[in-house]
């Protein structure tokens, strides 16, 4: 009976209000899981391998970072109110994403014909955004290869 996403999911198909609320299938429930694992566990392990490699190359940054200690003193529990507070560790995570990104580039489909700055874009159409060249695009990022938290928006 521990409280993890799988035992989770499996109560609800088993919960009591089923009038508002549609249970998930059997198949419904492995597929999410098996979601759940490839999007969640590859994209988190390599990013932290990468941040930590970034802090331990940027120690004046590590010390810096070390609010973590003044917000959560005694290894206290930490809070999501008191986490969302924490702006510095924002700006190191969001400069950390930018460098390793994980995933490259986005896709989505025009869902109706659009014109974007003279460029007509049919429905239908796969368009990709380039995260990656955009993460690199030196008008928005001088030295775009440098680790900077502090530029981070
Ligand atoms: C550092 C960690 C992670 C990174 C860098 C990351 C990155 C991404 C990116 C770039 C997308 C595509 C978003 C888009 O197309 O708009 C995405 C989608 C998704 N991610 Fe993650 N992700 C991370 C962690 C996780 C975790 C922990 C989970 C689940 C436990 C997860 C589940 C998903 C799912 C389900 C989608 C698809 C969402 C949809 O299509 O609506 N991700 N992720």
């Amino acid at each position: 009976h521990q409280v993890d996403l799988l035992q989770l999911l499996i109560n609800s198909q088993n919960s009591k209000k089923k009038k508002t609320h549609k249970a998930l299938s059997d198949l419904e429930l492995v597929a999410q899981s098996v979601i759940f694992i490839f999007a969640g566990y590859e994209t988190t392990s390599t990013f932290l391998s990468f941040l930590v490699y970034e802090l331990a190359t940027h120690p004046d940054v590590q010390q810096k970072l070390q609010e973590i200690d003044v917000t959560f003193p005694n290894k206290e529990r930490p809070s999501y109110d008191a986490l969302v507070q924490m702006e510095y560790l924002d700006m190191v995570l969001n400069e950390a994403l930018r460098l390793y990104l994980v995933t490259g580039s986005l896709e989505r489909v025009c869902k109706k014909d659009v014109e974007i700055n003279g460029v007509f874009i049919p429905q239908g159409t796969a368009v990709m955004v380039p995260t990656f060249i955009l993460h690199q695009d030196l008008g928005l990022w001088p030295e775009p290869e440098e680790f900077h938290p502090e530029r981070s928006p």
